[in-house]
C-alpha cells in the first residue's frame, strides 16, 4: 500500500470566505447550450416561455449562482438588440464565431426569465460586445436592461413586457480579446483603452457596476501576463476583476499529466495574481483586482478544431457542437480543478463553469426527449452545497508521482471548508491510477468528532460515462470505512477518485450525496 498522505486542519489557518459566485456557470449561444438546451417550445417539459423544467431542476440541483451570458466568442459579434422585441420580428443573423445561424429567438429578456425561473442564487453576469462594438452600443444595453424608465431605450423594455430593471450590476468588457480568433481581436494597448473608456462610461450610468476586464484566453498565450499587465495598467482604478480561462484535456494518451491538470491552473491564478499585484504596486494604489475565472473545465478542444478544419459547418441552426460525454477521468480532472479554484478563494471570488448545457456541460438534453447528468455534475453539485464557507489552509505531505507535463507531483490535491455551523467538509483528489491512498488528517480546534460522510466518485473502468442510454451509469457512492477517532481522520481514498469527507460533531444531520 502507498504511504499516507497527510494534512493538518486549524480554524487559526485559513485561505479565505468563499464567494457564492465562485459556483457560477455560463450560458453561451452556441450549438444546443440555448436552442433545445434550456429553451425548446414544444418540448413536453417546456413552461409557457419555452424553457424546459427538467433542465431547470437539473441547474438547481446542480447548485450553480452567477450565470454568463451571451458568450464567449459569440458576443464578439452580438447585436443585443437583435434579441430584444417581438420574437416574430427578429432577425436571423451569421454567427462568426461558430458558423451558425442565430434566430435570436432567445435574448436579453428571456435570459433574465430564466435566472428568475431558476431561483434568486442565480445572477446575472453580462458581457458587452467589444469585438465589432464599443461604449456606446454598450451603454445602450446598460440604459436598456437597468435604467428604470423614462427614456427611449429603459421605455423600450418596459414596451416588451419588463417593467421592472433588470439590475444587471456583473459585466464583462467583452470576451477573450487577446485571441487572434476572436471577431475584433485586438493588442493589450487597444483593448486597455477601450475597455477602460468602456468601464468609465459605464460608471457614468452607475458608478457601483462590477466590471471584468479581459485577462488572458489562456496560459499558453504568447502574450500572457504582458496582456494583463498592459491592459491594467490603463484600466486598473476602472475594474474590479480580470478574467481567466482554462481548458484541460488528455493529450497523447497521457493521462498522468492530465490528471495532474490543476497543477497548471494553481500556477496560472499565482501568475494572475501577481501580475495584478504588481500593476497595483507600480500605481500605489490601496485598491486589490480580484480574479474572475469566468472560463473552466475539461474540453477535448483538438478534436474540435480537427473536425471545424475538416468540415466547416455550413451556417446551421443550434449544430450539435462542443458536446463532450466526459468519463469518470474528466470528472476527477474536473474536481481537482473546483479545489485548485476553492484553494485560491482569497483571490478568486468568481468562476463560471464553461458552460451549463449541451456544449461541454454538466447536463446533457436529447430534443424533444430526456435531459441527464453527465459524470461532471456531480463534483460541481458537491462543491457548490457543501463547499460554502471559509477555505482552511491546507499544506498537504503527500508521496509524489511522476508526470511528463508538471515532473513530480503529489497524488492528493485537497481542500476543506468550514461551514457556518462549525461542519468541516474535505474536498480530496487521488491523482494516482492504480493504487489506493491512505489519508490522514489531523485535527486541531476544530471540536468535530463523527464522519457523517464520505462520498466517491470512481469507477473500475476509468472511461465510464453517462449517456442517453445508461444516464445512470456513473454515480457517487458511499464509502463506509472512514473513521474519525482522538482528532485524527483516516481514509483510503480509492484509485483515481474524486472524494467529499464531511466532518461533524455528535448528532450532526446525515445528508447523504451518495
Ligand atoms: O466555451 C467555449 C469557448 O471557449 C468560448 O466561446 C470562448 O470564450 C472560449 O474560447
Amino acid at each position: 500500500m502507498t504511504l499516507p498522505a497527510r494534512f493538518t486542519l486549524d480554524p487559526a489557518f485559513t485561505v479565505g470566505d468563499v464567494d457564492p459566485r465562485l459556483f457560477g456557470s455560463f450560458v453561451e449561444h452556441l450549438g444546443r447550450c440555448v436552442y433545445t438546451g434550456i429553451h425548446e417550445p414544444g418540448h413536453p417539459e417546456a413552461d409557457e416561455a419555452g424553457l424546459r423544467t427538467d433542465v431547470l431542476d437539473l441547474i438547481r440541483e446542480l447548485g450553480v449562482t452567477t450565470i454568463r451570458y451571451p458568450g464567449g466568442n459569440f458576443v464578439s459579434g452580438y447585436k443585443w438588440e437583435d434579441g430584444v422585441g417581438p420574437a416574430e420580428h427578429r432577425p436571423r443573423r451569421l454567427d462568426l464565431a461558430w458558423r451558425s445561424t442565430e434566430t435570436n429567438r432567445f435574448g436579453l429578456g428571456e435570459y433574465i426569465g430564466f435566472l428568475k425561473k431558476i431561483g434568486p442564487q442565480a445572477q446575472p453576469m453580462m458581457a458587452v460586445n467589444l469585438g465589432t462594438r464599443g461604449v456606446a452600443e454598450a451603454l445602450e444595453l446598460q440604459e436598456y436592461a437597468n435604467h428604470p424608465g423614462g427614456t427611449e431605450l429603459s421605455e423600450r423594455r418596459i414596451a416588451n413586457g419588463d417593467k421592472e430593471p433588470y439590475g444587471i450590476r456583473l459585466w464583462c468588457l467583452g470576451n477573450e480579446m487577446d485571441g487572434p480568433w476572436q471577431t475584433g481581436h485586438k493588442t493589450a494597448g487597444e483593448y486597455g483603452r477601450l475597455a477602460a473608456e468602456t468601464a468609465r462610461a459605464m460608471r457614468q450610468i452607475d458608478r457601483d457596476v462590477e466590471l471584468v476586464a479581459c485577462g488572458s484566453s489562456s496560459r499558453s498565450m504568447e502574450t500572457f501576463a504582458a496582456w494583463e499587465a498592459t491592459v491594467l495598467a490603463e484600466a486598473y482604478d476602472l475594474v474590479d476583476y480580470v478574467s481567466l480561462h482554462a481548458y484541460y484535456e488528455e493529450t497523447d494518451g497521457d493521462r498522468d499529466s492530465f490528471l495532474a491538470s490543476a497543477v497548471d491552473m494553481e500556477a496560472f491564478i499565482e501568475e494572475v495574481v501577481a501580475t495584478c499585484d504588481h500593476v497595483g504596486a507600480r500605481l500605489k494604489s490601496p485598491k486589490r483586482i480580484n480574479l474572475s475565472f469566468d472560463e473552466w473545465n475539461v474540453w477535448y478542444l483538438s478534436r474540435f478544431q480537427q473536425q471545424a478544419d475538416a468540415e466547416p459547418l455550413d451556417w446551421p441552426e443550434a449544430p450539435r457542437l462542443l458536446e463532450d460525454n466526459y468519463s469518470v477521468t474528466d470528472a476527477v480532472v474536473f474536481g481537482s480543478l473546483l479545489i485548485a479554484l476553492l484553494r485560491h478563494a482569497d483571490r478568486v471570488t468568481v468562476a463560471c463553469l464553461a458552460q451549463l448545457v449541451n456544449v461541454i456541460a454538466p447536463i446533457m438534453t436529447e430534443p424533444g426527449g430526456p435531459a441527464w447528468r453527465q459524470t461532471t455534475f456531480f463534483p460541481f453539485a458537491q462543491a457548490s452545497r457543501h463547499g460554502r464557507g471559509r477555505v482552511l489552509d491546507v499544506r498537504v505531505d503527500s508521496p509524489t508521482y511522476p508526470t511528463r507535463a508538471y515532473g513530480e507531483v503529489p497524488l492528493l490535491h485537497a481542500t476543506a471548508v468550514r461551514g457556518d455551523d462549525g461542519t468541516v467538509t474535505v474536498f480530496a483528489v487521488n491523482r494516482g491510477r492504480t493504487e489506493p491512498l491512505p489519508l490522514d488528517v489531523a485535527l486541531h480546534g476544530l471540536e468535530l468528532t463523527e464522519v457523517i460522510e464520505h462520498s466517491a466518485l470512481a469507477e473500475a473502468d476509468p472511461d465510464a460515462r453517462n449517456t442517453l442510454d445508461d444516464p445512470e451509469r456513473v454515480t457517487p457512492h458511499p464509502v463506509t470505512t472512514t473513521t474519525l477517532t482522538d482528532g485524527t481522520l483516516r481514509a483510503v481514498l480509492e484509485p483515481m477518485s474524486w472524494n467529499v469527507i464531511r466532518l461533524g460533531a455528535d448528532g450532526a444531520t446525515a445528508t447523504g450525496d451518495g
